[in-house]
């Protein structure tokens, strides 16, 4: 394997990075075990997100780094449009037990923009097949992120993602986001104040009327805008609203899926239940692409009532792939047999603690916690926004340790195998990092 620096960076198009600056001074991982990668030069650098959010059980898990293997020399490939394989099957039972069948059937994809698109042309295509083909409209929510596919591009709710791409989907609406700094700062948890947020959904019900509303896709712990936690009660009364209307709900769980709140997923947490639910990242424990869109049982039965015949136009020729199966498969025993998420459950309190423990810091100007997540949000530099928060990215990177930044928020989600003395190394790493920042 090279371990070497590359002898040239320009082809590479990088994603979501900004590739002249990345280029003049990069940041190069060559391996990964636990808690850790190392980089080019031989460093330890402590992985505080999980990679990018997806890899909940540390990193070259044995069990699913040989089921990896085998798969590979077993089947590469197979597809899954009208054949199969036995490992998607078994995978799909699977995630049922895991889901403590909530839900019926799931469709695999290969990513979370993937799972987002799938989910809301499934809660398109049930209405039609229901006979309520006006209903059309997509509601999202902004400073959410639902991946970079038309579909979530357009219920997503952050401007720059959006801006340089057109007029995306067409009736689409958002309801407003929930952060509010005045009235939440420095809250744990879900915070007190917002609930009445929800009730904006009704206002837009108002609007557009029921009959042309198809869904609603929210996530339930936002990520990539920062760690914004739901206010109190707030996800419920969406349920609410939207079964009374009959407005499907949309979790998008592609971060909050597979053990981030220390339950399997963020509706048992809150003890919510969508009708679809989006999903990716640590299904395999982001060692192979996959994505997952679940499904209560009677979104699939109103597909299975159609005439004989294919019943939905939608998959991807990787969905199911027989080595992701693989991958996921040995990530829900790895789960099991290493009780992670209730080693998650007994960290909670020692991380929340090390988290606030940060108050006070320069320019934190508030925090925020849930599960094994948090948001640490920073006063932005005068007229450079995001400026502060990079700075600290790269400052940790230098001194060891991988922080996630998005505006002036840094997030942190590691590997839920951490250990009380990794918190203690993040975040004296993390202090000295905000001690010494412009
Ligand atoms: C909530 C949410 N949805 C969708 C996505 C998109 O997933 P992917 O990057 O796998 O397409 C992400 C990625 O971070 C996400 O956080």
């Amino acid at each position: 394997m090279n371990e070497s620096r590359p002898e040239s960076m320009s082809a590479f198009w990088m994603p979501f990075t900004n590739n002249r600056d990345f280029k003049a001074n990069p940041r190069l991982l060559v391996s990964a075990e636990g808690m850790y990668y190392k980089d080019v030069d031989g460093n330890q650098i402590l992985d505080g997100t999980a990679g990018l959010w997806c890899v909940p059980c540390g990193h070259a898990q044995p069990k699913i780094v040989s089921a990896v293997r085998e798969m590979i020399g077993q089947l590469d490939f197979a597809p899954t449009f009208q054949m199969g394989h036995p490992a998607a099957f078994d995978l799909a039972e699977q995630l049922m037990d895991y889901t403590g069948h909530k839900f019926g059937h799931v469709f695999y994809t290969n990513s979370g923009s993937e799972a987002v698109d799938t989910a809301l042309k499934i809660a398109l295509a049930y209405h039609k097949a229901r006979g309520e083909g006006g209903r059309t409209r997509l509601i999202g929510r902004e400073r959410g992120y639902h991946g970079v596919g038309f579909g979530g591009l357009s219920v997503g709710g952050i401007g720059p993602n959006r801006k340089s791409f057109g007029p995306l989907l067409p009736g689409v609406d958002h309801l407003p986001h929930t952060h509010n700094l005045l009235k939440n700062a420095f809250s744990r948890g879900e915070p007190d104040f917002g609930v009445e947020l929800a009730d904006e959904l009704e206002r837009l019900v108002a609007l557009h009327d029921a009959s042309t509303i198809a869904a609603v896709i929210i996530e339930p712990v936002s990520g990539s805008t920062g760690v914004l936690v739901p206010p109190k009660g707030y996800l419920k009364r969406l349920r609410e609203i939207c079964t009374k209307h009959g407005i499907l709900l949309i979790f998008d769980e592609v971060i909050t899926g597979f053990g981030r709140l220390t339950t399997p997923f963020a509706a048992d947490y809150f003890e919510v239940e969508p009708d679809l639910m989006t999903t990716a990242k640590g299904i395999t424990n982001g060692v192979i692409p996959m994505g997952a869109v679940f499904s209560k049982k009677f979104i699939h039965d109103a597909f299975m009532e159609a005439p004989a015949g294919i019943e939905l136009f939608h998959g991807y020729t990787y969905s199911g792939h027989p080595v992701a199966c693989a991958a996921a498969l040995a990530t829900l025993e790895t789960f099991k047999e290493q009780q992670i998420l209730e080693h998650a459950k007994g960290m909670q309190a020692y991380w929340e603690d090390a988290v606030h423990a940060m108050k006070g810091l320069p320019h934190v100007i508030d925090i925020r916690t849930i599960g094994l997540v948090a948001g640490i949000e920073l006063e932005p530099i005068a007229g450079k926004p995001g400026a502060r928060a990079y700075q600290a990215f790269k400052k940790a990177f230098a001194d060891g340790l991988l922080i996630r930044t998005t505006g002036d928020i840094i997030a942190l989600s590691p590997p839920l195998i951490l250990e009380k003395q990794h918190i203690d190394e993040l975040f004296g790493k993390l202090a000295t990092v905000l001690k010494n920042l412009d």
